[in-house]
C-alpha cells in the first residue's frame, strides 16, 4: 500500500500547474511520487481532463528504464486493454477505470526494487491531442538492527596515530542507511589525526546496502571512562527512522605519574615473628610498565604487587622502595615507605644467684634492649617487689631469700614481654621455723608423722633422733624456697620424745616433739586419762610461749598489748550494747571466740588435736605471728 506525504503531494500540484502551461490539449495529473515498501502493493494514479467522451480516448503507461528509453507496458482504448507481454511488470499490473471518470490507477503489485523506477501516464484524446504526467516510484526495506563491536585490546595514549575503537555494522536496508559515531552523547566527525570515521558500504547481491564504519582515535587517559554507541538513519515511506546500539568503553593504557608503596597488614606496630605484606602500585595503567622493591639496595620478587616477608627480625626494618619501570620508554618513577621492626631481646639480669650473709645489701640489675620503651619489674611470689630496673635489697634476711622474677614489657605492643630470674641465697645458721617444741599425745603402738621445717643456708642438714639417741630416717626431705622440710614416721613405743636437728657450717637447730602414750580401753577411761595430760600440756605450751614473747622485740609486745586493750574495748562496748538491747549475753559470744581460735590453731601447729579447749589458749598466747612472718 502506498503512503503519499504532504511534502508529495504538495510537489504534485506544482507539477499539475506546470502540465497545465506546457500542454495545452489534454491536462494530466499526476503525483511526483509514491512511496512503498518492498513486497507491498502500490497505487498510481493519473487524473486527467477531456472533454471528449470515453470512447474517443487512448491511455498507456510506460516506465523509464535504465537506459532512459520509455518501454510501454499498458494500453487501452475504447475496444481493449492490453498488457505487454515480457516486461518486469507483466504479470503485476492491473490497471482500473476507464477515461469516463477522468481517473485511472495503475497497481503494482509485489513492488520491487527494481520497480524503483518513473512510471509515464500518457492520454491521448481523438481532436485534443495529447497529455502526459510523470511519478517516480520509491521501494523501502528497513535494516535490520545494526550492531556495535569495540576493541577488546587496551589502547595505549602511546600510541602514534589512531587506534580502531570498533566498529558499527547495519545490514540489508534501502535506500542506504546513514551511521553516525557519538561518543558520550556527542556525535564524532571527520577524518583527521585525531578522529577518523571510516565507513564502507555494500552492495548485497539483493540489492540491498550494508554499511560498516569504523571508528578510530587518538585516545588520552582521560578516555577511560568513555562511553561510544552509533545511530542509525534509514527512511521508510514517509518518515525517517533512527535506531541506537548498545554502548562500548575502551580500556586505555597510561603511564603513572606517581608510585606508592605501604605496609597492608599488619596495621600498626610490626614486632619480631611477625609476617608482613607490602604492597605497590603505580596510579598508571600501563601493561609494559613493571614494579619492584628494593630494600638496602636487594631486590625483592614481587608476586601481584604483593611482597609477602615472614617472620621478620629488626632486619627487615628500613626503607623499601618500589620502582616502576616501563620498558617501552625506560622511564623510572618510584615511592617509598619506611617500615619499622620493633624488638625486645631477652631480659639480662646481672648476676642470676646471689648468696649474702644476713643483714648484708644485694644488688642486681634487670635489662632488655628494645627498640621502644620498656617498663621493668620485679617480682617475687607473684607480689610485685620493684617498679625499677634494678633491686636493691637491704638488709638480708631468711626472707629476703628465693627466687625473684624480673620482668620486662614494651608499653606500646600488648604481649611484648621477656623475663628473667634472680636467685638469692642467704647464708646463715639454721632456724626451724615449724613447729617449735610441741606436745604429742598419741594411742599407743600407732604411727606418728613428725615434720620440721628449716630455713640456713648452705642447706641445713637434718637428722632425726630419739630421746634414747636412736637415730630416725627421715621418710622425706624436700627443699622450696631455701626451706628444707623433712619428716619421719615414729611408732608411738610409750612416752617418748624425738627431735629434729638442723645444721650447717654457721651453726644448729633443733626442735623437740614429746610424744605422750595414751592407752584406750573404754571409751570413759579415754576421757578421764586424757583431761591432766590436757592441762599438763597446756602448762608446757604457756612456757613455750613465755620464752618465745622473751625473744620478741619490745615494739611487737607494744603493738600485741595495743591490739588487746583495743580489743577489750570493742568487746566491752558489744556487751554494753547487747545489755541495751536487752538481750543475754555471754554464752553465744564465748561461742563465737571458740570455734574462731580453733581455727586460726589449726593452721599454726602441725599437730594432731580433738581439743578445742587447748586450741583456743593457743591462739590466744600469740606464737602464731612469729611463726609466720620470719
Ligand atoms: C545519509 O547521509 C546523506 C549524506 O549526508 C544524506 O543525504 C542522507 O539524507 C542521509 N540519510 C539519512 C537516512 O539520514
Ligand atoms: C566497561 O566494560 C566492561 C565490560 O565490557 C565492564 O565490566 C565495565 O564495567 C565497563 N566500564 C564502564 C566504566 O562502563
Ligand atoms: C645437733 O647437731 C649438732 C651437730 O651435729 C650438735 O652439735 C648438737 O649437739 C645437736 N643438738 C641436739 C639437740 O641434738
Amino acid at each position: 500500500m502506498a503512503r503519499n506525504n504532504a511534502c508529495c503531494l504538495l510537489v504534485g500540484l506544482l507539477a499539475l500547474f506546470h502540465t497545465w502551461g506546457a500542454t495545452a490539449d489534454v491536462e494530466v495529473n499526476m503525483m511526483d511520487r509514491v512511496e512503498a515498501f518492498r513486497g507491498e502493493a502500490v497505487s498510481i494514479s493519473c487524473m486527467f481532463t477531456s472533454s471528449e467522451g470515453v470512447g474517443g480516448i487512448m491511455i498507456q503507461w510506460f516506465y523509464v528504464t535504465l537506459s532512459g528509453e520509455k518501454q510501454k507496458i499498458y494500453y487501452q482504448d475504447a475496444t481493449m486493454k492490453v498488457v505487454d507481454k515480457g516486461t518486469q511488470f507483466t504479470d503485476r499490473i492491473s490497471v482500473s477505470g476507464t477515461g469516463g471518470t477522468g481517473e485511472v490507477v495503475l497497481t503494482i503489485s509485489d513492488v520491487e526494487l527494481r520497480d524503483e523506477v518513473e512510471f509515464i501516464c500518457l492520454i491521448k484524446g481523438l481532436t485534443e491531442g495529447t497529455g502526459e504526467g510523470r511519478t517516480k516510484l520509491r521501494v523501502f526495506v528497513s535494516p535490520e538492527l545494526p550492531n556495535i563491536e569495540g576493541v577488546q585490546t587496551g589502547i595505549s595514549v602511546n600510541q602514534d596515530g589512531p587506534s580502531k575503537i570498533g566498529t558499527c555494522e547495519v545490514k540489508n536496508g534501502y535506500p542506504r542507511p546513514n551511521i553516525t559515531w557519538y561518543r558520550n552523547n556527542t556525535p564524532l566527525r571527520g577524518n583527521h589525526d585525531v578522529v577518523k570515521v571510516l565507513p564502507s558500504i555494500t552492495t548485497e547481491s539483493s540489492g540491498l546496502f550494508s554499511v560498516k564504519s569504523e571508528l578510530r582515535m587518538k585516545v588520552v587517559k582521560e578516555d577511560k571512562d568513555d562511553l561510544f554507541y552509533c545511530e542509525v538513519k534509514y527512511f521508510v515511506p514517509g518518515a525517517e527512522i533512527m535506531t541506537e546500539t548498545n554502548t562500548i568503553n575502551i580500556t586505555v593504557y597510561y603511564p603513572s605519574t606517581a608510585v606508592s608503596v605501604w605496609v597492608e597488614s599488619p596495621k600498626g606496630n610490626i614486632k619480631e615473628g611477625d609476617s608482613i605484606e607490602l604492597q605497590c602500585r603505580g596510579n598508571g595503567n600501563m601493561p609494559s610498565s613493571i614494579l619492584s622493591i628494593t630494600h638496602k639496595s636487594v631486590n625483592l620478587p614481587l608476586s601481584n604487587n604483593v611482597l609477602l616477608l615472614d617472620n621478620v627480625t629488626r632486619l627487615h626494618g628500613g626503607v623499601y622502595e618500589c620502582t616502576s619501570t616501563d620498558t617501552d620508554t625506560f622511564e623510572e618513577l618510584s615511592g617509598n615507605t619506611s617500615v619499622s621492626v620493633h624488638y625486645l631481646d631477652p631480659a639480662v639480669v646481672m648476676p642470676e644467684d646471689a648468696v649474702v650473709a644476713q643483714g648484708e645489701e644485694i644488688t642486681a640489675t634487670c635489662n632488655a634492649l628494645s627498640s621502644l620503651k620498656t617498663r621493668t619489674s620485679w617480682m617475687k611470689n607473684g607480689k610485685e617487689v620493684s617498679k625499677a630496673h634494678t633491686l636493691v635489697l637491704k638488709d638480708a634476711t631468711f626472707d629476703s631469700a628465693g627466687m625473684y622474677v624480673c620482668v620486662v614489657n614494651v608499653l606500646d605492643i600488648e604481649g611484648m614481654e621477656t623475663s628473667g630470674t634472680l636467685n638469692v641465697k642467704v647464708e646463715g645458721a639454721p632456724k626451724i621455723t615449724t613447729p617449735l617444741d610441741t606436745e604429742i599425745e598419741e594411742s599407743y603402738k600407732s604411727t606418728v608423722h613428725l615434720s620440721c621445717s628449716v630455713r640456713g643456708f648452705p642447706t641445713p642438714t637434718v637428722t632425726w633422733t630419739t630421746s634414747d639417741g636412736k637415730i630416725l630416717n627421715s621418710t622425706s626431705e624436700t627443699e622450696n624456697e631455701g626451706e628444707v622440710q623433712s619428716s619421719v614416721s615414729v611408732t608411738v613405743t610409750g612416752d617418748m620424745a624425738a627431735s629434729c636437728n638442723a645444721s650447717n657450717k654457721f651453726g644448729a637447730d633443733s626442735a623437740t616433739f614429746n610424744i605422750k602414750a595414751t592407752i584406750h580401753t573404754t571409751t570413759p577411761a579415754t576421757t578421764t586419762t586424757s583431761t591432766p595430760i590436757t592441762s599438763s600440756t597446756v602448762k608446757s605450751q604457756s612456757e613455750i610461749s613465755a620464752e618465745a614473747v622473751k625473744k620478741e622485740s619490745k615494739g611487737v609486745i607494744i603493738a600485741v598489748i595495743i591490739v588487746c586493750i583495743l580489743l577489750l574495748a570493742i568487746l566491752g562496748s558489744v556487751l554494753y550494747f547487747l545489755y541495751k538491747k536487752g538481750k543475754i549475753c555471754g554464752r553465744s559470744g564465748k561461742q563465737d571466740l571458740t570455734k574462731e581460735k580453733s581455727g586460726r590453731d589449726n593452721i599454726v601447729v602441725e599437730m594432731k588435736s580433738d581439743n578445742t579447749e587447748e586450741a583456743v589458749l593457743l591462739g590466744v598466747n600469740g606464737e602464731k605471728q612469729p611463726l609466720g612472718n620470719q
